[in-house]
């Protein structure tokens, strides 16, 4: 930087690996200390920053005693920092972290909204009007209605605080996605209860909804009380349990083989699965889950943050740390269909 050129605070998009950056302004949330893997004492913060380009999770090590109620509390940082290169490349550091009060101008850490909100809601109802069995049917009815408070939370809720589809509606824009990911394998494998399935698909996480807390002006995330002592997995599969209840005659087998592919759809228990999957069913859908979720860390990669000069398409993504992940075939086929 020449030495009297104004610093502007860069968004988050705009870091490339190797960058110094100075005066960021974040929101942040979800801090935690974690311990340094290969020193016997000590810790460092990690939470996670957004701005309205993206979301990140970034490290702090020069203030590894700062105090994480102090930080529960802050909704707004300004810091200064490094993107790492070599073996850590892309993680961002912070340095000089400090917590300030809300800006007067809240534009630039607006959550943003997933790119076709429209195409994304028209996708998931028409999935819904594919199921046929009477008692999934009125189920999704019941609890996709579109004249509730539930549909507007639903549909506006990011599906995670960081990752992927970390944006407003993301939760519909995954949700649609797993579950027509789901249909098409139930088209090509047999003996597949293809009603169970896709129902299960289109409700697999709606428990994020009373796991986390979205201010969207500030874009801020958090996790609720209920979400930190029992999560989304478990939320979501009682949230079915109750509305099938309130349905006459709804089976009681039906019931739980539905609970079942939620409360198994992160496939193992160290991802947070309550139980494995025990059915075909429940397999494709924890794949499929699986499937959305590591292709759409792919997919930001393609947009804004890959300075494809620097990195050829080769990042670090979370799904696969300490190895590198192509993307730039994906990145000419997005260039291709948006010229077309
Ligand atoms: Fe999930
Ligand atoms: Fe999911």
């Amino acid at each position: 930087m020449p030495p009297n050129a104004p610093r502007r605070a860069p968004f988050l998009s705009e870091l490339r690996d190797g960058d110094t950056f100075f005066d960021a302004t974040w929101r942040v949330s979800l801090p935690e200390h974690r311990p340094y893997k290969q020193r016997e004492n000590g810790f460092f913060v990690v939470c996670t920053v957004a701005d309205n380009t993206g979301s990140r999770e970034v490290r702090c090590f020069d203030k590894p005693a700062l105090e994480l109620a102090v930080l529960h509390g802050a909704t707004f940082i300004q810091c200064d920092g490094k993107v790492a290169t070599g073996h850590f490349r892309g993680q961002i550091s912070l340095e000089n972290l400090q917590i300030i009060p809300p800006p007067e101008d809240l534009s630039r850490f607006e959550m943003p909204m997933c790119g076709d909100f429209r195409a994304h809601q028209a996708r998931f109802n028409d999935l819904i009007r594919t199921v046929r069995d009477p008692h999934f049917r009125a189920l999704l009815k019941e609890i996709f209605r579109h004249d509730g408070e539930f549909w507007r939370r639903f549909s506006h809720t990011p599906a995670a605080t960081h990752n992927h589809h970390a944006y407003r509606g993301g939760l519909l824009e995954h949700s649609g996605e797993v579950a027509l990911l789901c249909e098409r394998l139930a088209g090509a494998l047999p003996h597949i209860d293809r009603d169970l399935l896709i129902s299960a698909a289109l409700l697999h996480d709606i428990g994020k909804i009373e796991e986390m807390e979205c201010d969207f002006s500030s874009g801020k995330i958090e996790y609720t009380h209920a979400g930190r002592l029992v999560g989304h997995i478990v939320l979501g599969s009682c949230i079915v349990a109750s509305a099938a209840e309130k349905i006459e005659g709804f089976p009681p087998r039906l019931k739980h083989e539905l609970m079942h592919l939620i409360l198994s759809h992160h496939g193992e228990p160290e991802y947070g699965a309550a139980k494995r999957p025990m059915c075909a069913e429940a397999l494709i859908l924890s794949q499929c889950d699986n499937l959305s979720a590591k292709v759409a860390q792919c997919a930001e990669k393609t947009e804004g943050e890959g300075d494809f000069a620097t990195t050829g398409g080769w990042h670090n993504l979370p799904f696969a740390p300490q190895k590198m992940v192509y993307v730039g075939k994906m990145r000419e086929l997005k260039a291709e269909t948006e010229a077309e």
